[in-house]
């Protein structure tokens, strides 16, 4: 993040900054994982849009209880940062993009949904790619990529209900049968999708058995005429990775999901978690409060890469955040109450 809101900066949605600006960094949709600590940190690392985890609509809009467990926000965390546009080369202050990501299989929750949440976020993303079978049977998820007409229907009863400039986004996952992943393109630009995320694996395809298919991310680029901007994801680990695959794909902007929770800073060109990064993230998780095993998951994956086996186990075994602030602190890492970390919630 390269300043703080007291400086005035524009307020564009996100395909405006997808479109409009060179060189956008997008942090995935993760469930558990990219709750508020986790996008603020991001944020002070050069990603632009962030995504909260998969959020099922219908508990969503049914429940209270389940809207402030699932969503929290805060004025600080998407950041402003100096992009330059890609025409005209002018360089502008520009505001993060907060943008919340939906799991449904009716327009109906969805719209809900949406309704509750638009007030507090910058666009909202409909998941079409979880691929594990409970989501499957609940007709959500990877179910909607052979269902071009259900997703038509959930775009546009959300853009109806609040505003039919509001951007909905869709997140995909490619088909086997490729002429299946036009089809879905077709029908979501004409519904009035603001951009499109294209995971390059099938919904049978692991992250960790199959590297992502940049061909066919340059496909789904390709079959959407530059009518909306298309976002490359999959196996993107580095900074070189985020240049290669958007010149391989056309894609507009490149999003990370495993790469960012081992590497928070990796889109500023860190090839490993920096010490800053770990020590900011224990002072947003403790400001903000998250649940202790998230907070040690996200330690873990940060310094996995760094540790020797025998710390990552001892690591492995702590149990509380004391352990783990103490197990930080003999690493000789350091951090600050300071800086401001109220919470929103509906
Ligand atoms: C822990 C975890 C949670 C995820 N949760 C979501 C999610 O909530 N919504 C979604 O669309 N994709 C989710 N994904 C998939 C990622 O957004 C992304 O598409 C996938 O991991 C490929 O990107 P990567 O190779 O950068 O990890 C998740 C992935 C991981 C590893």
């Amino acid at each position: 993040m390269d300043g703080d809101l007291g400086e005035e900066c524009l307020i564009i949605p996100p395909q405006e900054l997808l479109s409009d600006y060179d060189s956008v960094n997008v942090a995935a949709p993760m469930v558990r994982y990219s709750k508020l600590p986790f996008r603020h940190l991001v944020s002070l690392y050069d990603v632009h849009v962030t995504h909260t985890p998969m959020i099922l609509a219908k508990e969503f809009s049914r429940s209270a209880e389940a809207r402030r467990f699932d969503f929290s926000t805060s004025k600080q965390e998407r950041g402003t940062f100096n992009l330059v546009e890609r025409n005209g080369k002018r360089r502008r202050r520009v505001r993060g993009v907060l943008i919340a990501q939906f799991a449904s299989s009716d327009s109906r929750s969805f719209a809900d949904a949406v309704e509750l949440i638009h007030p507090y976020v910058d666009g909202v993303d409909l998941n079409c790619g979880c691929p594990q079978d409970w989501a499957y049977q609940e007709c959500i998820g990877s179910f909607l990529l052979r269902q071009p007409d259900t997703v038509r229907d959930i775009v546009r009863a959300a853009k109806a209900r609040v505003d039919s400039n509001y951007p909905i986004s869709i997140k995909i996952r490619v088909d086997k049968d490729l002429k299946r992943t036009d089809q879905l393109i077709q029908t979501a630009i004409h519904a009035g999708v603001s951009h499109i995320t294209v995971h390059g694996r099938t919904r049978h395809q692991s992250s960790e058995g199959t590297p992502v298919s940049l061909s066919s991310i340059k496909f789904a680029v390709e079959a959407a005429r530059g009518a909306v901007p298309v976002l490359a994801n999959g196996d993107v680990w580095t900074r070189g990775d985020c240049e290669r695959f958007k010149q391989e794909t056309g894609a507009s902007a490149v999003m990370s999901a495993r790469g960012l929770l081992a590497n928070p800073a990796l889109f500023s060109g860190f090839t490993d978690t920096p010490p800053e990064a770990v020590e900011s993230f224990v002072r947003l998780a403790t400001g903000y409060g998250l649940i202790f095993p998230l907070f040690h998951r996200h330690i873990a994956y940060m310094l996995e890469s760094q540790l020797p086996r025998q710390e990552r186990l001892y690591l492995n075994t702590l149990c509380s955040y004391a352990g783990v602030i103490d197990f930080l602190q003999s690493m000789g890492l350091q951090w600050t109450t300071e800086g401001e970390t109220s919470v929103h919630s509906i």
